[in-house]
């Protein structure tokens, strides 16, 4: 079991939004094996005990915590809950992310020019509203810790500098939802890091990997795609501001 430097037997303890499948999941499975106390939050009840019931089959200490981040009253409740089982949080993964399939198939995703400003506040609400929200709540909790550090899952989608090369496969489909949406995400993320420095903000850019999101079109594995996702959350002490994948620094 990873205890953290300097606090009680309480293990590193980490909460996952988002965390009943896809990068989420595998991301709770790898730090559930380092002996890390797991906090899986799904928005589905069943989802997330299910999902937490395959980890534990494993050994793995892992505990569900129903969380909507699109939900202040969702998110207030998994506050409550998080301070029954702990009195701080090492980690908090916002891992939480949808395309704006809702409003169309991912390869007919609906383009610029027909883009209206709800579809982009559907797609807002989660990506970019909810790590604020599961952030700002949970805040109390990460400066509990000795070295608070926040992970928000990004996407090389949202950089500006990729968007811009325009040889790259990201740059080769245009929507305005999730890459804005993600382009957002890191400015907010440089912004909390540079605005709170007791607490430790990164973003972590998995690379295309095959899940639900893209139906299983990516080309990496999960456990591929969560390496960015574990290598920040495990650095103690470790950086701040940074943008990065498996391979090391995303271009902004
Ligand atoms: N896969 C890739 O190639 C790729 C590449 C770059 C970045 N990312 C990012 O990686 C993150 C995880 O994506 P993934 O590929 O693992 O996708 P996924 O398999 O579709 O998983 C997305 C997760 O987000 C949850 N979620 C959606 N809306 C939510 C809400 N309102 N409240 C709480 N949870 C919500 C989903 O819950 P339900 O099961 O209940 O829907 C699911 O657990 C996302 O932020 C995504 O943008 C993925």
């Amino acid at each position: 079991m990873t205890h953290t430097p300097g606090t009680t037997n309480q293990p590193t303890t980490v909460l996952i939004t988002g965390g009943n499948k896809g990068l989420g999941y595998e991301a709770a499975r790898r730090l559930g094996d380092l002996g890390w106390r797991v906090l899986l939050a799904a928005r589905d009840e069943q989802r997330g005990r299910e999902a937490v019931d395959r980890l534990t089959a494993d050994g793995a200490d892992v505990i569900f915590v129903p969380m909507d981040v699109t939900s202040d009253a969702s998110v207030a409740s998994a506050v409550t809950a998080v301070s029954q089982i702990a009195d701080r949080l090492d980690v908090l993964i916002n891992n939480a992310g949808i395309t704006g399939e809702q409003v169309g198939p991912l390869d007919q995703l609906i383009g610029p020019a027909d883009t209206l400003p709800e579809h982009l506040g559907s797609v807002f609400a989660v990506n970019v509203l909810g790590p604020v929200r599961v952030t700002h709540a949970f805040l109390p909790l990460l400066r509990a810790a000795g070295d608070p550090r926040v992970v928000m899952v990004s996407s090389g989608a949202g950089s500006l500098t990729i968007a811009s090369e325009r040889v790259r496969p990201e740059a080769s489909v245009a929507h305005l939802m999730y890459p804005t949406s993600k382009a957002a995400l890191n400015m907010l993320t440089l912004q909390y890091a540079n605005g709170i420095p007791d607490v430790r903000f990164n973003l972590a850019d998995p690379g295309f990997t095959a899940t639900d999101l893209n139906h299983h079109q990516g080309t990496q594995t999960v456990t591929e795609g969560s390496d960015a996702i574990v290598e920040l959350a495990a650095a103690s002490p470790g950086p701040t501001g940074q943008f990065r994948g498996r391979g090391g620094s995303v271009p902004w």
